[in-house]
């Protein structure tokens, strides 16, 4: 269906959310979008509670592909408005000409970074929420 959109449509950019919230489905024709002339962005919000991999490694192989990552479920930070993002090098020069500056704050990122050194911490979370991989 979203490639069929995406044919249909011809948009310059489609937010693909893997697992999907609220149903948990997960995306299967991920390869064949980005096989289209469109810049892919994937959420992966609740990858963490998922079986399936991560498709962040294919922003390596993919020009197109953006993955976006967040610790509001799998480290419960909720509310800081802090994640991550794997996007191919030559688009960072762009990105880096619009960000904002001190867009995420000073207590969202010690808390970021003291959840990434804590792997007890992140495990029970996950564990709590039924997933089985806090860092896939
Ligand atoms: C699929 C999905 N992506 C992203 C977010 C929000 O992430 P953040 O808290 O980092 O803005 C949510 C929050 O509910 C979500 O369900």
């Amino acid at each position: 269906m979203p490639r069929r959109a995406v044919e249909q449509h011809q948009p310059k950019m489609v937010f693909l959310t893997s697992p999907n919230n609220p149903d948990g489905s997960m995306m299967t024709e991920e390869e064949s979008i980005l096989a289209l002339p469109v810049l892919v962005v994937l959420d992966e919000a609740y990858i963490e509670f998922s079986d399936q991999a991560s498709r962040i490694k294919w922003v390596q192989q993919y020009p197109n592909l953006v993955v976006l990552r967040t610790f509001s479920k799998s480290a419960a930070l909720a509310g800081l408005r802090v994640g991550y993002g794997a996007f191919p090098l030559p688009m960072m020069e762009y990105l880096w000409r619009a960000k904002q500056p001190y867009n995420v704050s000073v207590a969202a990122e010690v808390a970021a970074c003291a959840a990434l050194t804590n792997m007890d911490y992140l495990t029970k979370v996950v564990t709590l929420g039924g997933g089985t991989n806090p860092l896939p």
